[in-house]
C-alpha cells in the first residue's frame, strides 16, 4: 500500500511510522515524504531513512491556487493509496480533498471537535480541560472538521506546560496513527 506523508515540522510522528515499517509491524510503503517549505527536520529525517523526498515550497508561489495545485501534481506523481498529513500545518485546496475522498488523513493533538486549528494544545491548557488527547481522521475541506476515525483521551496533569502536554499526546498519536495505517486497505 503506497502512502505519501505531509509534514511541515519535526516529523516525530512520521519517525514513528519509519520505525515501525523498519521493524515489520507496519506494512506499507512510505513511496514519499513532502513538505511545505524547506529545511524542515521531517525531511531530513526521511531523506536520512532512505526515503523519497520533495519540497512544494508556500512561499515560492504568487497565488494559493498555483501552490494547490503544484502539491496536488506532485503527489498525484507518487500514486498514493492514501496521503497522510502529519503535522502539516496547511490546508489543502478543495481539489486535493475531491481526489482523495478518505484517502487523505490527518491527525490532530486534541479531542475533536473540541480545539481545532494549530494550537489545539494550547487551548486546550487555555480552557483548562481535565482530559485531552488526539484525534485521526480523514480530512475534508475544513479545519480539522472531516470524518473521526480514532481518538485516544491523555490526562491533563497538574502543572503541564503545552510543551510537556504536547510530548505525552504525541506518544498517544503515534501509536494511533500507526494502528489506523495497520487498518487501511489499498485504493
Ligand atoms: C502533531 O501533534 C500533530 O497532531 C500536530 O502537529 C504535531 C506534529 O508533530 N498537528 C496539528 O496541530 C494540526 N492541526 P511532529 O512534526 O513532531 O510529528
Amino acid at each position: 500500500m503506497r502512502i505519501v506523508v505531509l509534514v511541515s515540522g519535526t516529523g516525530s510522528n512520521l519517525q514513528a511510522v519509519i520505525d515501525a515499517v523498519a521493524e515489520g509491524l507496519l506494512d506499507i510503503s512510505l513511496v514519499a515524504v513532502g513538505a511545505d517549505r524547506p529545511g524542515t527536520f521531517g525531511i531530513e529525517r526521511s531523506a536520512a531513512a532512505g526515503i523519497e523526498t520533495f519540497v512544494v515550497d508556500f512561499k515560492a508561489f504568487a497565488e494559493r491556487a498555483d501552490w494547490d495545485a503544484a502539491l496536488l501534481e506532485k503527489v498525484l506523481s507518487y500514486r498514493p493509496d492514501y496521503v497522510v498529513s502529519s503535522g502539516f500545518m496547511r490546508i489543502v485546496g478543495p481539489e486535493f480533498i475531491e481526489t482523495f475522498p478518505r484517502r487523505y488523513l490527518n491527525t490532530h493533538p486534541a479531542l475533536l471537535p473540541a480545539f481545532p486549528g494549530a494550537h489545539g494544545v494550547r487551548d486546550a491548557l487555555a480552557y483548562g480541560v481535565k482530559v485531552s488527547g488526539c484525534t485521526v481522521m480523514y480530512a475534508d475541506a475544513g479545519v480539522d472538521t472531516g470524518p473521526i476515525i480514532a481518538q485516544r483521551a491523555v490526562e491533563v496533569l497538574d502543572g503541564d506546560t503545552e510543551e510537556s502536554l504536547h510530548e505525552r499526546i504525541k506518544i498517544a498519536e503515534r501509536d494511533l496513527l500507526i494502528e489506523t495505517l495497520r487498518q487501511l486497505t489499498p485504493r
